[in-house]
């Protein structure tokens, strides 16, 4: 969407907040030894108690509230009897609406102990997130996203999923502009307008390039087999940068 009012802004604001205070209590209650269907129903309720719906599963019918992905899972995994373990890279992503206005934030967290190469992986993770929304702004062409992101991660030596992309969000899901690539394009001839509303979502990792569906139809998996890290948040490009709306009530 591109958000014209400030009342539009305040509603994706609102719905941004539910979706990152969700994340974040998730997070907190996670502990090796529970299954990641206790996480998502820790996150249903919660989407529930702010009176918000969850959007992979009504939009696409998704078998969960959220989406978590654990190691070898990058994206789109769905909860079940998995057990989280000690050492464990668990992606977790929130999507959801209220009032018609649609958030999408995600982020991967460490279960301890984690080989200090994941540590950095993760502090690179979001700092790839961060270079990309850093070009965000009006009239800027979108391929500078990715473009930017490319140059952070293969100056440090990382891969890119470069099937998974970020997107237009705001009245849905995914809408309008389409997909965004967070990793080096040429020829993307789109600029961002004042007040679109995208997210901002690389892929990084230290060997995959693509991801790929598994049987159940909805996680997919990295290929070539490496870890990779997601962090995701919902902008809003003004003329003077982004603004981030999935900020949780309290900060980390
Ligand atoms: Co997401
Ligand atoms: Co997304």
């Amino acid at each position: 969407m591109t958000i014209t009012k400030q009342d539009e802004l305040d509603g994706l604001k609102e719905i941004g907040r539910i979706v990152a205070s969700t994340m974040q209590a998730m997070a907190q209650a996670m502990t090796p030894g529970m299954t990641t269907r206790e996480l998502d129903e820790i996150g249903r309720r919660l989407l529930e108690r702010e009176g918000a719906r969850s959007a992979p599963q009504a939009t696409y019918g998704f078998p969960g509230a959220t989406c978590i992905s654990v190691n070898e899972e990058i994206a789109h995994g769905v909860p079940g009897d998995r057990v989280i373990a000690p050492g464990d890279l668990v992606n977790i992503d929130v999507s959801a609406s209220k009032n018609g206005y649609f958030a999408d934030t995600g982020a991967t967290y460490r279960v301890a102990p984690v080989h200090p190469s994941l540590d950095r992986l993760c502090r690179d993770g979001k700092r790839a997130r961060q270079i990309g929304i850093s070009q965000v702004r009006s009239n800027r062409p979108l391929a500078g996203i990715g473009n930017a992101i490319g140059h952070f991660a293969s100056s440090r030596g990382y891969t890119l999923i470069r099937n998974l992309a970020s997107h237009g969000v705001g009245r849905s899901l995914h809408e309008y502009p389409g997909d965004v690539a967070t990793w080096p394009t040429r020829g993307d001839p789109r600029r961002i307008t004042k007040g679109l509303v995208l997210t901002v979502e690389p892929f990084l990792s230290t060997g995959g390039h693509w991801a790929t569906g598994g049987d159940d139809g909805w996680t997919l998996y990295s290929e070539p087999c490496a870890p990779a890290v997601q962090y995701e948040h919902t902008v809003v490009a003004t003329d003077r940068g982004a603004i981030v709306v999935t900020v949780p009530d309290r900060p980390a």
